[in-house]
C-alpha cells in the first residue's frame, strides 16, 4: 500500500497561552487520490488541522504538541514547513498575504525553484499549472492590479504548481461569488482526478463542495466527530448537528448535482461515522 498522503496520530496540539488544546487526539488517515472536506463550526478547530498538516503548527505557532503528523511520509516534527511544501501545496485565507512577488508568472515559479527545479522544468511547471487553472493570459501581469477572484487563482496555481501530491486549502472559495466558488471547486476535483493531486479543503459553505467531496471529516471542540462519505455525513448532521445539513448541501450531494464527465467511483475510504 502507498504511503498515506496524511497520516495524522493522537494530535493533541495547545497554541501558547491557549487555556485548553485546539485540537484534541485527532487520529485521520488520507489516503493519495482522496478528497476530504473538513467541516465544523467556527473555532472546531479545521485551520488548526491544516496548519498541522504543513507543519506551521508547531514550528510556526509554537505552542504544546503531542501526537505525530506525517505528511507525504515525512514526520512534521523533524521537517521545517519549506521542506514539507515539496509535497504539499496550501492555499490559506487571504490571497493578498500569498502574493508578494510583483508579476504572476514569478509567483508560480517561486515554489517550483525553491524545490530545487531547474529554469525549463520552472518554466514547463509554470506553463502546466497556468493551463490548468485557466490563467496563462494573467502571467505577465502583477499581482497587485488582479482581482480577488482572480488573485485566488493565482494563489492556488502558486499551491498547485509542480503537483504535490497534497494540497491543503482553508476556505479557498470565500472570496468568491457563487459561479466561481462552484468552478473553483470542479477544478479541484478535475486536477484530483486528472493528476491524482489528493486534496484536504476546509469549507464552511458545504453546498458548494460536498458533491466533489469523496469524505467528510467534522470536528467540533477540536476532536473529530464524524469520518464519513457525503451521504453519510448528512444523514449524521440530521441528528447530531443540523446547522451543516443546509438544504444546499443536501442538493450538492445529490448525484444530479456532480458534472456526469467528473463522476467516479466511490472512495474506498471510510464510510462511517464515528463519535456523536
Ligand atoms: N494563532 C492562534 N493563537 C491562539 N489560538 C488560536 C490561534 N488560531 C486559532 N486559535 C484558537 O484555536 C481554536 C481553533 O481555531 P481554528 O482557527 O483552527 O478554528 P476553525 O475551525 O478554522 O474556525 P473558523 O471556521 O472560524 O475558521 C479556536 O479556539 C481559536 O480561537
Ligand atoms: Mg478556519
Amino acid at each position: 500500500m502507498s504511503t498515506p498522503a496524511l497520516a495524522v496520530e493522537a494530535l493533541t496540539y495547545t497554541y501558547p497561552g491557549a487555556g485548553a488544546p485546539a485540537l484534541r487526539d485527532v487520529t485521520l488517515t488520507v489516503a493519495r487520490g482522496e478528497f476530504v472536506v473538513l467541516a465544523g463550526l467556527s473555532a472546531c478547530g479545521k485551520s488548526t488541522l491544516l496548519r498541522a498538516a504543513c507543519g506551521l503548527v508547531p514550528h510556526f505557532h509554537g505552542g504544546t504538541f503531542a501526537g505525530t503528523v506525517r505528511t507525504g511520509g515525512l514526520d512534521t516534527r523533524d521537517h521545517h514547513p519549506a521542506a514539507l511544501a515539496a509535497v504539499c501545496g496550501s492555499l490559506f485565507q487571504d490571497p493578498e498575504t500569498q502574493a508578494v512577488l510583483g508579476s504572476v508568472r514569478a509567483e508560480l515559479a517561486f515554489p517550483l525553484e525553491n524545490h530545487g527545479h531547474g529554469s525549463a522544468a520552472v518554466a514547463r511547471g509554470v506553463e502546466e499549472v497556468a493551463l490548468a487553472l485557466g490563467i496563462e493570459t494573467l502571467l505577465d501581469r502583477p499581482t497587485h492590479e488582479l482581482s480577488g477572484g482572480e488573485l485566488q487563482r493565482v494563489a492556488l496555481g502558486a499551491a498547485l504548481a509542480g503537483r504535490p501530491q497534497l494540497v491543503l486549502l482553508d476556505e479557498p472559495t470565500s472570496q468568491l461569488d457563487p459561479v466561481a466558488g462552484d468552478e473553483l471547486v470542479w477544478l479541484l476535483r478535475r486536477l484530483n482526478e486528472e493528476w491524482g493531486t489528493t486534496v484536504v479543503l476546509a469549507e464552511h459553505r458545504l453546498e458548494r463542495c460536498l458533491g466533489a467531496a469523496d469524505r467528510v471529516v467534522v470536528l467540533d471542540d477540536g476532536a473529530i466527530v464524524c469520518d464519513a462519505a457525503p451521504s453519510a455525513f448528512l444523514a449524521w448532521a440530521g441528528q447530531h448537528e443540523p446547522t451543516l445539513q443546509t438544504p444546499g448541501a443536501r442538493r450538492s450531494c445529490s448525484s444530479t448535482s456532480r458534472p456526469r464527465s467528473w463522476t467516479r467511483s466511490p472512495a474506498t475510504s471510510s464510510s462511517g461515522c464515528c463519535g456523536g
